[in-house]
């Protein structure tokens, strides 16, 4: 074969390769093939020493052009290839930014929690201050100064756990009400509402539970009269039940307090026709209410001849499972998230 022939089909064979050579890989092998040491530019140029003196400047200088020839389409391809990584690392990571986010889930305060603050802020409001108390408290903030002695009957109302003989878990929240007016030395008046857990000793069901949660009231000034509190309590159930509810007292004994009231709201369901929810009567029970009994009101140090004032405790949970019709106390402990989620 002439030399200026092989010379041809060496760099048509370099250039059909080339054509094929799809990677990083394929293209380094084939420039070591090509353009290497034992590759054929090399066999051409030792293939010179047949040709005469005369003949071999000229096809030297023929094989070297078509050896640079090559080289450059060689670096072609090899900027064509890195352009292709490119274009392929900028397709992979691409970031679509039609698709939906991560959703966030965000908790939320727990129904009872939502069910305190309510109450907290409508009372806050009305200028009464909030105030917590221990959980653990003493037989005599509990009962005794609460006009329970001892041997006080009332006190079976309230089944209670006790720790020893004069500390117990307090069975209600009206112990906060003689803390704050003992811690009050100049006896000043009073205006507080305290929510927090009681404790009293019962099987857990559908209905009881042996922890559950309370608010307190409690107003004493030389003013504060029942109408106050008929008409304090109003507000409550309006603010919890609707605008349009009514409530009816209904007289109650409460060791605390004199004379005491049980507290009715006028059926939310059926506006006070009568319906499954209030058992036709269109009343549903709420809280315990009345006016400071004046040996709690003596005790605490304020003058029952200065001194007067009203107090009432609700419980809360009663207040979620009527508002929301729940069907099972337990659900407002168990935490399972789709149940509390509802109360967003
Ligand atoms: N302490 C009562 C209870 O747990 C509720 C109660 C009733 C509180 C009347 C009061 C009140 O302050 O005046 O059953």
């Amino acid at each position: 074969m002439q030399l200026n022939q092989r010379i041809e089909q060496v760099k048509m064979d370099a250039k059909e390769r080339l054509n094929h050579v799809k990677t990083l890989q394929e293209f380094q092998e084939l420039k070591a093939d090509v353009l290497g040491k034992k590759g054929p530019f090399t066999e051409l140029l030792s293939s010179m020493k047949d040709l005469s003196a005369q003949e071999r400047p000229a096809f030297g200088q023929v094989i070297n052009q078509s050896k640079a020839e090559v080289l450059a389409w060689f670096e072609d391809k090899s900027q064509q290839l890195e352009q292709q990584l490119v274009n392929e690392a900028l397709q992979k990571e691409a970031i679509d930014v039609t698709l939906p986010g991560k959703t966030i889930r965000y908790g939320s305060r727990h129904l009872i929690r939502q069910i305190i603050e309510e109450v907290e802020d409508l009372f806050i409001g009305m200028g009464y201050e909030v105030k917590e108390g221990p959980e653990v408290e003493i037989d005599h903030y509990n009962f005794e100064m609460l006009n329970l002695p001892k041997s006080h009957p009332a006190r079976d109302m309230q089944d209670s756990f006790y720790i020893t003989e004069e500390l117990l878990l307090r069975t209600h929240t009206s112990p906060v009400q003689v803390r704050t007016m003992l811690e009050n030395t100049l006896q000043q008046p009073v205006r507080i509402i305290c929510p927090g857990k009681v404790y009293r000793r019962d099987d857990d069901d559908q209905t009881h539970s042996h922890q559950f949660t309370q608010i307190e009231g409690l107003v004493v000034d030389s003013t504060a009269t029942f109408s106050d509190l008929k008409g304090t309590l109003l507000v409550l159930a309006k603010q919890l039940f609707g605008e349009e509810r009514q409530i009816r007292l209904r007289p109650s004994y409460f060791p605390f307090t004199e004379p005491s009231v049980e507290v009715d709201v006028s059926c939310y369901k059926c506006g006070g026709m009568g319906c499954s929810m209030c058992k036709q009567t269109g009343w549903i029970e709420i809280l315990g209410a009345g006016m400071v009994n004046n040996n709690v009101l003596a005790a605490a140090g304020y003058d029952p001849q200065k001194f007067q004032g009203f107090a009432f405790g609700v419980g809360v949970e009663r207040l979620a499972i009527l508002k929301y019709g729940i069907d099972d106390i337990r659900n407002l402990y168990t935490n399972d998230l789709r149940f509390n989620r509802q109360f967003k």
